[in-house]
């Protein structure tokens, strides 16, 4: 008998997410550096105690949180969101050293469309918003370019919409700019760049690689992308991902694309409360240039007619309190402490011939064995890894499928976010046994 299932409905292939957080729960003593949870110790508890106990203390706030709110999210919220991204921005400019030759980073504008509370869409964590934005933007075959490695879940969301992806290679401090160009000529020769529709970069402690992209690459980008506009005859946008933004613990703070002197009204900005305050409340928001931001907002009262007004209250609250911004200083120090103890222990337990990133900021170290060692869901050492009872991310999950590029094979991603200060050691020191017993003598 034929499938009734659609073409997504066959086309969406089991996530690496799910596979990873299953194999996680099947061995009780597991140590898990694969997930992409937060902190449990630090989720902020009290906080959000004291916050409900605020919205349900008289019946009219109560009842407004209880029901349905509007498909963009609640005003205040919308408003929040805005004068804190405005804030930050303004904050990393001030701060920002101009390289020699470098672009002038130009000083956030109240004004700006990129900063006004209607450009704001609340969703229900930026998962949803990145959907959305593949929905609304690609047909099957069109055409976006990522980062090689990249959120793993994002391919996901690309494969099954049938999108074709091409890799583009990341340096330590963003993607390499003439690869990215090598690309667009590529597209443009092949007659292949109207069907081009977006770049996708995560520019903040990037999951997996934990490389911030430099400003100077992002303005270089958008430049990049103005410039093969005019051939592909519509609009490529820049979505910057910053996931992980407000995780910092060393380091400048970096300006976002917004602030960009070219071709910022390309930039969709997706953002996330659940890294910074809790990954359970799970609200995310978007800021987004017309046309974008009606269709998308369309989108989403398709998808929910509006995120939980319950969990945008608990975030407005603690917003406009300095319960979020408390919180949040408090976490950044605990991540350091964990990033610092992942690192000693990688030190001492990883044979020398295994290097890594160190990362400034976000939850990962992303490590490169030696290449004859192969990372992979089939290769030996995650086997190994899985019987010594610790799991990571391999690391080829992270890379498109790019017949143009090959893909690593022999990088994996340890996360330092969810597991305690004793199983971060204990994850390491059995992941380094396992990698000695397969070096070659
Ligand atoms: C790079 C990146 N983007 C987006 C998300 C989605 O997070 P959320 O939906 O919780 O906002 C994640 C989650 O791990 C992520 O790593």
């Amino acid at each position: 008998m034929k499938t009734a299932l659609s073409q997504l409905g066959q086309n969406t292939a089991p996530p690496s997410i799910s596979w990873l957080m299953q194999l996680a729960l099947s061995r009780p003593k597991m140590v898990s550096l694969a997930a992409g949870f937060t902190d449990n110790e630090s989720l902020p508890v009290s906080e959000v105690r004291e916050v409900l106990a605020e919205i349900l203390a008289t019946d009219a706030t109560g009842q407004a949180a209880l029901q349905y709110g509007t498909t963009p999210g609640d005003p205040q919220l919308r408003k929040l969101t805005a004068a804190h991204l405005l804030s930050l921005d303004a904050d990393a400019i001030k701060n920002y050293k101009v390289p020699a030759n470098g672009t002038k980073a130009v000083a956030p504008n109240k004004k700006s469309p990129s900063y006004a509370p209607e450009s704001v869409l609340i969703t229900n964590g930026s998962q949803q918003l990145l959907y959305m934005i593949t929905e609304a933007l690609f047909d099957p075959g069109d055409i976006v370019i990522l980062e090689d490695p990249t959120y793993f879940v994002y391919l996901n969301i690309a494969q099954s919409r049938g999108l074709k992806c091409r890799g583009v290679k990341l340096l330590e401090d963003g993607i390499d700019l003439q690869h990215l160009e090598d690309i667009l000529e590529d597209l443009k020769v092949k007659g292949e760049l109207p069907r081009l529709k977006m770049l996708y970069l995560v520019t903040y402690f990037q999951n997996p690689s934990s490389v911030t992209t430099s400003y100077e690459k992002k303005c270089a980008a958008l430049k990049l992308l103005k410039k093969y506009e005019k051939l592909a005859g519509h609009p490529i946008y820049l979505l910057e991902d910053a996931a992980y933004r407000e995780l910092r613990f060393s380091g400048a703070e970096v300006p976002t694309a917004l602030t960009a002197p070219v071709n910022a009204e390309r930039v969709i900005f997706a953002g996330t409360y659940s890294k910074p305050f809790s990954t359970g409340v799970r609200v995310g928001f978007g800021v987004l240039p017309e046309p974008l931001l009606t269709v998308v907002t369309r989108i989403k009262g398709n998808h929910d007619f509006g995120s939980a007004n319950i969990l945008q209250q608990i975030l407005k609250h603690s917003m406009s309190s300095c319960r979020y911004k408390g919180h949040l200083q408090n976490l950044r120090q605990r991540y350091q402490r964990k990033a610092e103890v992942m690192l000693k222990a990688l030190q001492k337990h990883f044979p020398k011939e295994v290097t890594w990133i160190e990362p400034e900021g976000g939850l990962y170290f992303w490590v490169k064995a030696p290449s004859y060692i192969a990372t992979g869901p089939k290769s030996r050492l995650f086997k190994t890894a899985i019987e010594n009872d610790v799991l990571y991310v391999p690391g080829e999950l992270c890379y498109a499928d790019d017949s143009s590029r090959r893909k690593s094979t022999n990088e994996m991603r340890l996360s330092f976010g969810g597991a305690s200060l004793k199983n971060i050691e204990l994850g390491i020191a059995r992941l380094g046994k396992v990698l000695h017993s397969q070096l070659k003598k």
